[in-house]
């Protein structure tokens, strides 16, 4: 029988976005592995402790008693509660359970809101460097980029003035994020103010991905949740894969005003439904249980950076900012363009791969094209294994 002819193979929004350039970095790791290749592994954006005990014993309970149905779409009544309790306590800012929605990853709960609010033609700024899933899924809702650069001399900050000038009559809502994935940097709050009150007065959301809001080095941490004066213009985005070592769990979930959670639910109601019933006890247990556990890491990751940013200091030609959050670093490679053949970060990130069995991420995935990140979310001896065959692969280049 004759197969029917079809112009396209794809929809035109899949068309427009690409796959994760984290997860390709994954791919291509994982090969290498699979043929026997003893890789150091600083790609994966994930903590390397283990999720803790009482969360894991909340999830095994709820096996066993059966929690197993489908739950209400944005999650069950005690859990949406819970998050908007613990924000409100640790983060200040005024949420109910209403105003909550937990979903299947921070990743769905972003996806959710720049679905839900931005339209075919909006514009959204977005700083840079930025995570690689805000381009592509601003692009899949059809909304255009519009890139801010931060300034690297000056720590990745970023400059109220310059978002300004990047609004127009068009601009819908701009993303950030902080502290950032990959540089690192934390925004101060003052400059957040800043941004939002000037977003509030024009009419234009402010979606915060706070997934790393625990890991901040620097200081208290900060959500842009308690500028509460701003609130109908804010979507505050969290997730408790980072905080809580539960990045295979998935749970992320969104605060804002109760019709624009509606909006997400009626999204999601089409998609994954509810998340899943065992990983919203689990997440319950860890909202509601001893935050201790998130201090312990935090202390462990403190260390991490600090040894991180010592090595790299060892390797000539390599510069760095020190970051104030998350668990990556930033380095500049861009000293070692025209050595060797290499062109670009994307060429040393493959490079480091193939010949140093070091995994990295190319700086091309985050709009900047100069760096590569390294997530210092590894052991100590894995850190130190992995920085000393930089320093060679480094030295011979
Ligand atoms: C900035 C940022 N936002 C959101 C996420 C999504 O996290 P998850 O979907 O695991 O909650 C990540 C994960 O790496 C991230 O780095």
């Amino acid at each position: 029988m004759a197969t029917a002819v079809t112009g396209k193979m794809v929809s035109d929004r899949i068309g427009r976005i690409e796959l994760s350039a984290t997860l390709a970095v994954v791919n291509e790791a994982a090969q290498l592995r699979a043929k026997g290749a003893d890789l150091v592994d600083f790609g994966a954006g994930e903590p390397h402790f283990t999720t803790p005990r009482h969360i894991k014993d909340a999830a095994i309970a709820a096996i066993e008693n059966n929690f197993t149905k489908y739950t209400a779409v944005a999650g069950i009544k005690e859990l949406r509660q819970a998050i908007a309790n613990r924000h409100r306590e640790d983060l200040q800012s005024d949420y109910s359970a209403t105003e909550c929605i937990a979903s299947t990853g921070g990743k769905l709960a972003l996806f959710n809101a720049i679905q839900t609010l931005v339209d075919h033609g909006d514009e959204v700024i977005i700083p840079v460097p930025y995570w690689v899933s805000f381009k592509d899924i601003v692009q899949y809702a059809g909304g255009k980029c519009v890139y801010v650069d931060t300034d690297e001399a000056n720590g990745f900050q970023l400059d109220p003035a310059m978002v300004q000038r990047a609004m127009t009559s068009r601009t819908r809502a701009i993303i950030l994020n902080s502290p950032n994935n990959p540089s690192g940097a934390v925004t101060s709050p003052e400059v957040a103010r800043e941004i939002v009150e000037l977003a509030h007065r024009r009419g234009i959301y402010v979606i915060s991905d706070e997934c790393y809001v625990y890991l901040n080095y620097a200081g208290n941490p900060f959500s842009l949740g308690s500028i509460t004066k701003a609130k109908e213009h804010l979507v505050i985005i969290g997730s408790l894969s980072k905080t809580y070592a539960m990045t295979g769990w998935r749970m992320g979930y969104a605060l804002a005003t109760e019709p624009i959670v509606n909006a997400f639910q009626k999204l999601q109601s089409q998609s994954t439904s509810s998340s899943n019933s065992i990983t919203q006890k689990a997440a319950l247990a860890a909202v509601t249980g001893p935050q201790d556990c998130v201090q312990q890491m935090k202390t462990d990751y403190t260390k991490l950076r600090d040894r991180v940013l010592q090595l790299l200091a060892e390797i000539p030609g390599i510069t760095c900012n020190k970051p104030d959050g998350a668990f990556y670093v930033y380095p500049n490679v861009s000293k070692f363009f025209g050595r060797g053949g290499v062109r670009s970060a994307a060429d040393i990130a493959k490079r480091l791969l193939h010949e140093a069995h070091v995994v990295t991420v190319p700086g091309e995935g985050f709009g900047t094209r100069e760096h590569i990140r390294i997530s210092y979310a590894v052991t100590m001896s894995d850190l130190e294994r992995g920085l000393g065959r930089m320093k060679t692969f480094f030295a011979k280049l």
